[in-house]
């Protein structure tokens, strides 16, 4: 039974590499740990300057997690700037946190060299993602590979303050799967919304069919054997079939006389049925925006108390309660 903790970004519509990046098994964790899920519109600030397209995802986000089954009464699940103690914390660790820490952000590094001119949000980001994990005591942090660092920052963050004032927060540990590595976009590379390759979880049939008739292929004739172990298709299809059905498509790719066109047409029926019980909730909640917006009411009550304890006796050591 550990604290596991994780956010994720509504900078977009959420698609499959986001689901078994992130969704999935944060839905899994709940069953035996104390789970702490989020939705962190703060973070999506730096790049959604749109606020009725920031409002849109947020509420599409929570809805998509209550549909795959994330349960509100087994976990705390919010949305970040509902508790709005995490913008304290961010500031009061900020003042910890030197230039130089930042300045080594791979993902800040990587945003400028793709040509971003960087605001003061992006800059502190990684301040705000330490406020999120330390106001909680986070012991474990599911994140993807490129993630990783920021966990690191926290860390440096968190030792800084603990050895200033005194034992405070808890020092996380990432939680890294290599699963995420193995989901491609439609074009091959990994699957994310900035490359627009993805494949949406909640997608119509029409769409769905025609997203996964565009995912790219070698052109291995149909007679000939084909290579498994570098396909798109294949590593899509692994996400969704049993062993057995995985095991059989394996054998047919090396045989030969399987097309392309015939995997397609399969992994299209496996995605649309593996989803098939969430859509029905999913066009539920849709329909009733106000009773997800009291679930992360809620929800984000019920995170409050939790942070306070922390936020209080932080502002306490920093001599922010002078009395
Ligand atoms: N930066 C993370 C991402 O883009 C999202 C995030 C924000 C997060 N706060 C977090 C992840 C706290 C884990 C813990 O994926």
């Amino acid at each position: 039974m550990a604290r596991i903790l994780s956010g994720i970004q509504p900078s977009g519509t959420l698609h499959l590499g986001n689901y078994f990046a992130m969704m999935k098994r944060m839905i899994e964790f709940q069953n035996d740990n104390e789970l702490f899920c989020f939705i962190v519109n703060y973070h999506a600030m730096t790049t959604v300057h749109d606020g009725g397209l920031l409002r849109q995802n947020t509420l599409d986000a929570a809805m998509d997690f209550l549909a795959l089954g994330l349960d509100p009464d087994r976990c705390f699940f919010w949305v970040q700037s509902d508790v709005p103690e995490v913008m304290e914390l961010t500031w009061i660790l900020g003042c910890h946190t030197s230039m130089g820490l930042l300045e080594r952000s791979h993902s800040y590094k990587d945003k400028i060299a793709r040509g971003h001119t960087p605001g003061w949000g992006l800059f502190s980001y990684p301040v705000l993602m330490a406020a999120d994990i330390l106001l909680y005591q986070a012991e474990l942090v599911p994140v993807g590979k490129d993630q990783k660092q920021h966990v690191e920052i926290t860390r440096d963050i968190a030792m800084r303050f603990n050895g200033l004032f005194g034992e405070t927060f808890t020092l996380p540990e990432p939680l890294i799967s290599d699963e995420i590595a193995l989901i491609p976009g439609v074009d091959g590379q990994k699957m994310s919304k900035s490359y627009g390759n993805t494949i949406n979880i909640f997608e119509t049939e029409k769409e769905l069919k025609k997203k996964v008739m565009r995912i790219v292929t070698d052109s291995t004739p149909v007679e000939s054997p084909k290579n498994p172990d570098t396909c798109n298709l294949f590593a899509l299809y692994r996400l969704f079939a049993s062993a057995e059905k995985l095991e059989g498509l394996r054998e047919r790719y090396l045989k030969g006389g399987t097309g392309y066109g015939e995997v397609k047409k399969e992994l299209f029926g496996l995605i649309w049925e593996y989803f098939a019980p969430f859509r029905e909730r999913r066009q539920r909640l849709s329909g009733d925006p106000a009773a997800v917006a009291e679930v992360l009411a809620a929800g984000a009550e019920k995170t409050r108390a939790v942070a306070a304890r922390t936020l209080d006796a932080v502002k306490e050591k920093v001599g922010l309660r002078y009395l």
